[in-house]
């Protein structure tokens, strides 16, 4: 497991900036007026900021931009980073521009030269989440961490707004861990020891294993998990951070830890992809985390269903029928429309039990998804349009895409059966909206809910504005933010 790149806050202090090792930024705006660490540094460097600023190419400069004088002269640092930045910049904005020095700083640490700067929260916040890197099994890393310091007129003030920034920076690190995680690693034993560690940070960890499951009546999940050694368990994790008796929202999460398609075998070539495949129930994880970090005032239950997907001489074949949770009956076509088979049973049992005010759940379920809206956006189905329109707000606002879908009879009516309640699949066509259809028969008339396909975005092959190649996180911040809004 990675850690968060540690932060200090510290009284603005222009000597700092000639001793610094690593990279030394200063913030200046596009007008080019040089504030009180800009002119430090020019005048440590005999003049090397005023000349760039008067340069030409300062002339296109726009807001978050950086622009790197390396190996300045009269400094220890390795680099002197010039970050424009309006002095009251857009929480986005200041994230963004924090993470792209992060980008440049490497393993190096950096010293950010804030002075009375606005958002240097969110400037800290952009540089935490980009410096994260998955290195638990390069043997050859031998780099020093890194470390952030932050030099602020009011560094108090400062590092307060910042807490619950980094608890959910910290939940997004344990996202991303779990899904870049391989899958020989992250079994479902081992998903769920992590879930139970958690226990330390106040919320309530409960392991269900196969034989309560099968008590339950959990048999479209279990019928996943049969063809694997790995024993299939529900994890449900519990915050009670608000009143007594004020009924949770419902997070769900997908948590097929690997993906081969079982019997309905995948192609080789991009299977080890697969191993994101409990994504979902990884972004479940890393909010709870994140809530339970900054101690959040709402009740918020997590819910994942942890199993393998894999073929053998136990494995569900196509064309088997088998019973939910719920007592609806499923054929089932294809094995490798395995995700609403483990979900329908969770967000089921997740009803019954906590008679939740709402549910989202978080699942990568369909490639479908992908070509639909590529790696820009999560799919967004839901029942009702004020639940909806509150998380899209919410994602807006952290700057995670998200895109409203569809949904209707007439999708429905393409999961109908001949011999069973319905098909696991519906056909090539709409195979996202079929595959949120199916999930919808398992949602009660008056649960508002949400269904977010992050197939697209919960681990990407190309690095994002707030993350390197491999797991993104998607979602940690949409829905601590959509709970702060929402339920706090
Ligand atoms: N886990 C996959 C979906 C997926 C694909 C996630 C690519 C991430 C990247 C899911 O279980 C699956 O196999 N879906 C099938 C459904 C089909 C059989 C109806 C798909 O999308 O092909
Ligand atoms: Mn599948
Ligand atoms: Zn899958």
């Amino acid at each position: 497991m990675s850690s968060l790149v540690p932060v200090r806050f510290q009284p603005f202090d222009l000597d700092l900036m000639a001793e610094a090792n690593g990279r030394v930024v200063v913030i200046i705006p596009s007008e080019g007026k040089l504030g009180p660490a800009a002119r430090r540094a020019n005048r440590l460097t005999k003049g090397a900021v005023a000349r760039m600023v008067a340069s030409e190419r300062f002339e296109k400069v726009k807001n978050g931009d950086v622009i790197t004088l390396a190996w300045p002269g009269g400094m220890q640092a390795e680099a002197l980073d010039i970050l424009v930045l309006p002095r009251r910049p857009e929480q986005a904005e200041a994230r963004k521009a924090g993470a792209k020095v992060a980008k440049l700083a490497g393993a190096k640490s950096v010293l950010v030269m804030a002075g009375n700067q606005m958002q240097t929260d969110q400037l800290a916040l952009g540089i935490v989440l980009r410096s994260y890197d998955f290195d638990a099994h390069k043997t050859k890393v031998t780099e020093p961490v890194k470390e952030i310091t932050i030099s602020h007129n009011k560094p108090e003030e400062v590092e307060a707004t910042f807490e619950p920034l980094y608890a959910v920076a910290d939940g997004v690190r344990m996202t991303r861990d779990l899904t870049n995680e391989p899958a020989n690693i992250l079994t479902t034993s081992e998903f769920a020891n992590r879930l139970a560690e958690m226990q330390d940070l106040g919320l309530e960890v409960e392991v269900l294993e196969e034989d309560k499951l099968a008590d339950l009546g959990m048999r479209t999940l279990l019928s996943v998990g049969q063809g694997s050694v790995s024993p299939s368990k529900v994890v449900v994790m519990q915050w009670k951070g608000g009143d007594t008796d004020d009924a949770p929202l419902a997070l769900v999460g997908k948590g097929v830890v690997f993906d081969t398609g079982g019997i309905s075998l995948k192609p080789a070539g991009g299977m080890e992809d697969m191993t994101m495949d409990m994504g979902g129930a990884g972004v479940v994880a890393g909010a709870m985390r994140a809530l339970a970090k900054r101690k959040a005032k709402a009740n918020v239950v997590g819910l994942v269903g942890l199993v393998e997907n894999m073929p053998s001489g136990n494995a569900t074949r196509p064309g088997d029928v088998v019973k939910s949770m719920k007592g609806d009956t499923v054929e089932i076509i294809n094995t490798d429309a395995e995700g609403r088979l483990v979900l329908c049973d969770v967000m089921w049992y997740a009803q019954d039990r906590f008679n939740p005010v709402g549910m989202i759940d978080l699942a990568t379920l369909t490639g479908a998804i992908i070509i639909g809206l590529g790696h820009e956006n999560a799919g967004v189905f839901s029942n009702n349009d004020v639940f909806c329109d509150a998380f899209l707000k919410a994602a807006k606002d952290e700057d995670e895409g998200a895109w409203r879908m569809p949904l209707g009879k007439a999708y429905d009516d393409l999961l109908k059966s001949r011999i069973a309640d319905m098909k696991n699949v519906g056909g090539r066509s709409a195979g996202s909206i079929t595959a949120a259809q199916f999930l919808q028969r398992f949602v009660k008339e008056e649960t508002p809910w949400i269904h977010l396909d992050i197939a697209g975005v919960a681990s990407v092959s190309t690095e994002t504005s707030y993350a390197p190649k491999g797991a993104t996180g998607w979602g940690v911040r949409a829905l601590s933010r959509f709970v702060q809004d929402n339920f706090e």
